[in-house]
């Protein structure tokens, strides 16, 4: 398993006039056996022609689910979220929920609150899309951080990671399926995992041979949990006693926002097992005091990424201060597979058999893959320029794309990152420090 959502089959695009007939319908017939909406049909229709956004599911050319929110400056009421009966089952309303609270945040909105009738069903889904109820009424909101523009986010040139990377990250099952249970899950159901006692991670580390993936997996957990994702680079701290003060800083503007998943990068270069060098030293011992208030923060999440986990200070990684260490291993068969169909669509018409490729490059990361696509591609577009062993510039009509032989050629050439010491390096870090 790779998704807690059901994959929807809805189309989801903005409501146009047209769709008033059919978007009545379905938000009639979603309260028809219920109790009545907190807000009345009328309100809903009356609120289309004040500041509002509204979205529909489509399918097959028929409206499967509508909603509609009011916005009050940086706060917006979500008035009704309505799916077909037909529908349901099918995360149409979560996909609605999720393209409604996107958007709202692209248009600066802060909070976004709902009103539901006592015992009315969505109180559960809301929970599982971040929204927390509020007193004995079924008052639910959720606060979104902020996007505007010198805002903190901002200045610490933080952003929002594109919705559906984490999905598009191939292969991998087992990193995926791990960061999906112990991480992603944790916080964005956080009252369900509350409810059993699990306490959702404040800061993890993931560690691996380079090029393996673990900044797309981090900037994939943010673009899961819709939190925005600020990079700390080490190396942009001011030199020398300045450090730890600018970490420092660094760190309080980072409690200032409501959710963030804060990723440092190269983490050895701060958290390396203290050597006596004095700057060091202060820089680690630093970073050591500020995660405990880091990790008071209910929305934050601090990943840290590293190809040397050996190296970093045992101080620094132990329990109570990051939840689990996780290992991010080099691309398996079927990543690898998927990066190479990628490559060779691109490349060319040619039915290139994906296996062999995948077989030749075993100890490949897919920095290396991509460097060996691109050689194909410019063996067979030199060919096409300069002709067989001519150098004389010509267009030869009819001459081909890159063929097997190309992409085979190619990998030859290219030096692997990976070997076989490096990975067998990794296995040896899993036993002695992954936590998972
Ligand atoms: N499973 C995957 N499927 C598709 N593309 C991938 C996959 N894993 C990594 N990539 C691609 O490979 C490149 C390298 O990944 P990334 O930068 O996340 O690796 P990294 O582990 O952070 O590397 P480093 O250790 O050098 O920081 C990126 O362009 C990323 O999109
Ligand atoms: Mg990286």
């Amino acid at each position: 398993m790779s998704s807690t959502r059901p994959a929807t089959t809805a189309h989801i695009r903005p409501f146009e006039p047209r769709d008033l007939d059919a978007a009545v319908a379905v938000w009639a017939e979603a309260t028809a056996d219920r109790q009545p909406a907190v807000f009345p049909l009328a309100d809903v229709v009356s609120a289309l022609g004040a500041e509002h956004m509204a979205l529909v599911a489509e399918r097959e050319g028929t409206l499967t689910g509508a909603a509609v929110a009011h916005l009050q400056q940086d706060h917006a009421w979500i008035l009704r979220i309505g799916v077909r009966s037909g529908a349901r089952g099918e995360g149409v309303g979560g996909a609605l929920l999720d393209a409604l609270v996107d958007g709202l945040a692209a248009r600066g909105v802060r909070r976004v609150s709902v009103l539901l009738p006592d015992g009315e069903a969505g109180a559960e889904a809301l929970g599982a899309h971040q929204f927390t109820r509020r007193g004995g009424v079924s008052y639910h909101h959720r606060e979104l951080s902020s996007g505007g523009s010198g805002d903190v986010l901002e200045r610490l040139g933080g952003m929002y990671v594109t919705p559906g990377l984490f999905e598009t990250l191939a292969g991998m099952e087992r990193e995926k399926d791990l960061i999906e249970r112990r991480v992603i899950l944790p916080l964005a159901r956080a009252e369900q995992a509350d409810r059993h006692g699990v306490r959702p991670p404040r800061a993890i580390i993931l560690f691996g041979p380079p090029g393996t993936g673990k900044t797309t997996f981090a900037k994939g957990v943010a673009s899961r949990l819709r939190w925005p994702f600020v990079e700390l680079f080490p190396s942009h701290l001011a030199v020398g006693g300045g450090q730890a003060a600018a970490l420092r800083e660094f760190f309080a503007s980072i409690v200032e926002i409501n959710e963030v998943v804060l990723f440092i990068d190269e983490v050895e270069e701060i958290a390396a097992i203290r050597d006596g060098r004095p700057v060091t030293h202060a820089v680690t011992n630093e970073l050591l005091k500020l995660i405990p208030a880091f990790r008071e923060r209910p929305r934050h999440l601090l990943v840290c990424a590293t190809n040397a986990i050996h190296s970093l200070d045992a101080a620094f990684i132990r329990p109570g201060r990051f939840d689990y260490v996780l290992p991010v291993g080099p691309p398996d068969e079927a990543a690898r597979a998927a990066i190479w169909r990628g490559y060779v669509a691109q490349i060319t018409d040619d039915d290139v058999d994906i296996d062999r490729l995948v077989d030749a490059t075993e100890l490949f990361t897919p920095a290396d893959i991509d460097f060996a696509a691109r050689k194909a591609a410019q063996a067979a577009f030199e060919r096409e320029v300069f002709g067989d062993g001519s150098t004389e510039c010509s267009l030869i009509p009819g001459s081909t794309r890159a063929a097997v032989d190309d992409f085979l050629r190619a990998i030859a050439d290219t030096r692997p990152t990976l070997t076989r010491a490096i990975v067998h390096e990794f296995e040896t870090d899993i036993d002695a420090y992954a936590r998972m």
